[in-house]
């Protein structure tokens, strides 16, 4: 379902150069929970960017249900980053002034559903992560850190993508929590068949994934 080969991305910053990604290699099932662990500057990110299309690869292909990402056009990669990946990252990134519902209800915006549909599948899918009736209307300075990412993963999770990319998501929290967020995830990825890739620090977290590759100097191992 996720399949890349030899994926490279350099960084020129004035005389240096940086290979972030050295010649990845990867092929991920639907529906599989995976994780990459690997030290500091090791690539981690980065390689969740490209496969995420949030930057451009220098060479080598991604591919998801047999299309190559590489190929598409500006606007086709807008339509395939909105419908096709959820993101959720360690520090949450929700909108501030937003409540936990208008969050959620932020990637349906290009929707061409009414309020009440989107309202709906967004409280739906705050009941799904857990997050209880009277904190659906909270901003998210009232919610805990666990919950404010229970918010981060229902807005990921609205348009149904195929692929989740977490980066960090249990980095800012207590071993705890993590490991409910951890949880949540895990059953999101057996019930939808979503297919997750998690970027993580925690060595027991990877441990419970289906498969745990472990990222060093751009490479993947
Ligand atoms: N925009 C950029 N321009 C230049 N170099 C960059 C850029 N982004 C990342 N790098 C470099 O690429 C390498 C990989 O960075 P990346 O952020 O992917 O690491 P990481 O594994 O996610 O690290 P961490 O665990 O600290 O988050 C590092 O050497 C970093 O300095
Ligand atoms: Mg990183």
């Amino acid at each position: 379902m996720l399949k890349v080969t030899n994926l490279t991305k350099e960084y020129n910053s004035g005389d240096n150069k940086v290979i972030a990604v050295k010649g990845v290699n990867l092929d991920i099932a639907e529906g599989k929970f995976v994780s990459i662990i690997g030290k500091s500057g090791s690539g981690k990110t980065t390689l969740l960017s490209l496969l995420g299309s949030l930057d451009k690869a220098t060479s080598g292909h991604i591919e998801i249900d047999g299309k190559d990402i590489s190929s598409l056009k500006n606007n086709e990669l807008v339509q395939y980053r909105r419908n096709k990946i959820g993101f959720v990252f360690q520090s949450y990134n929700l909108i501030s002034n937003l409540t936990a519902v208008e969050n959620v209800m932020l990637p349906m915006l290009f929707n061409h559903a009414s309020v009440d549909k989107r309202k709906n599948r967004a409280l739906e899918l705050l009941e799904q992560v857990g997050i209880s009736k009277e904190k659906q209307n909270r901003k998210p300075s009232k919610l805990s850190g666990g919950e404010q990412q229970r918010v981060a993963i229902a807005r990921a999770l609205v348009n149904s993508p195929k692929i989740i990319l977490a980066d960090e998501p249990t980095g800012n929290l207590d071993s705890d929590t993590g490991e409910m967020i951890f949880n949540l995830l895990h059953d999101l990825a057996k019930k939808n068949k979503t297919t997750i890739v998690v970027v993580t620090h925690d060595l027991s977290i990877a441990g419970k994934t289906d498969m745990a590759f472990k990222m060093s100097d751009g490479s993947l191992a």
